[in-house]
């Protein structure tokens, strides 16, 4: 079996495809602006991801994660899953918002779906609202709770905190944890937004601050052995079901340890979330022999990966709707 390994020396295991930069919220940490309402709906087809699946397994990545925007809101989901599982991807997840999950649910199942991650940055409904640009989490709990029904556990959320919007947040998000089998990760805000510089230092809450806040209202926090390369670091409440999470691009950034490439909702091969440095896969996908033609592309992308992204303000060619989490 072949690996696909960087001019760094990183191995690269995991692919992002983001199938639309379409979204049903508006989250400020990702698309203030509704930017994803212009961009074309998705233009990565079913036929695109059979390939660029194969391509990839070919190449030795064994896990797909299926983001958005919004994934759910693309109707060839299930059969994009399903073309995962026949090409034999081991770990075949989506980020989703789970307005959509409960009722799709089944068919993701079907399809071969293994783990789902849920962005929810508030409990308190005027918060999330504030926070998605209008959103409801009623639907998005009921995606929680089916996912725990069927034993799909952990649950993975994710949280980005951001000062001002839904810091005061963290410690109703880790208490969470504490009856449910739930992973609340929190995630430092990155400057994806093309946020104005000074907005965003005043609105960036680094890790540190949020554990503080966790352990100062729940006591010390207990480390759990998680895999080193996994961008988050798992503690407890020491006695409680679930867990907290840390992942900090920002202040620890992890790109030494960094398995990925995405492939945008436009066919783009992004080599680094941090990086506006774009590979067009469209020609390749048209070529009589496309498979071997995305490979080359690969290799390519591979050999241009940056040994680590911009985490300080910058001018960013797409916000994270367009690029997909
Ligand atoms: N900073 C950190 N994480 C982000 N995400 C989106 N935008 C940002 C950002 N600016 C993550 C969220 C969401 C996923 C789709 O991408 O965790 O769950
Ligand atoms: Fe939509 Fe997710 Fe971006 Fe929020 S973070 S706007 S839910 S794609």
């Amino acid at each position: 079996m072949k690996t696909l390994v960087d001019q760094h020396g990183r191995v690269v295991r995991d692919l992002r495809i983001s199938v639309t930069p379409r979204c049903n919220f508006r989250c400020t940490y990702c698309d203030p602006l509704g930017m994803g309402h212009r961009d074309p709906f998705g233009t990565v087809s079913v036929r695109d991801v059979a390939y660029v699946v194969d391509a990839a397994v070919g190449l030795g990545i064994t896990s797909v994660r299926f983001t958005g925007g919004e994934p759910l809101l693309r109707k060839e989901l299930p059969e994009m899953i399903a073309l995962a599982k026949t090409a034999k991807v081991e770990d075949i997840a989506i980020t989703t918002n789970a307005t959509l999950l409960k009722r799709r649910l089944p068919e993701l199942l079907d399809a071969g779906l293994h783990r789902v991650n849920i962005s929810l940055d508030a409990v308190d409904e005027g918060v999330f609202k504030q926070a998605t640009g209008g959103g409801s989490s009623k639907p998005v709990w009921e995606g929680i709770d089916e996912l725990l029904t069927r034993g799909l556990h952990p649950v993975k959320l994710n949280a980005v905190v951001m000062r001002g919007v839904n810091d005061s947040e963290i410690t109703k998000l880790a208490a969470l944890t504490q009856t449910l089998p739930l992973h609340v990760r929190f995630i430092e805000y990155m400057h994806l937004n093309n946020a104005d510089s000074e907005q965003y230092q005043k609105s960036f809450v680094p890790g540190w601050e949020i554990r503080a806040l966790v352990e100062q209202e729940f006591g010390a926090l207990e480390a759990v052995p998680t895999d080193p390369s996994a961008p988050a670091r798992l503690f407890k409440v020491p006695g409680w079901i679930g867990a907290v999470g840390f992942i900090n691009p920002v202040s620890e950034p992890f790109c030494g340890l960094c398995s990925r490439m995405r492939l945008t909702s436009d066919a783009k091969l992004r080599p680094c979330l941090l990086n506006d440095r774009e590979f067009d896969l469209r020609p390749a996908l048209e070529n009589a022999e496309p498979v071997t033609a995305i490979q080359e592309m690969f290799l390519v992308a591979a050999h241009r990966k940056v040994a680590s992204g911009i985490t300080t303000p910058t001018q960013r060619a797409r916000t994270m709707v367009a690029i997909g989490g």
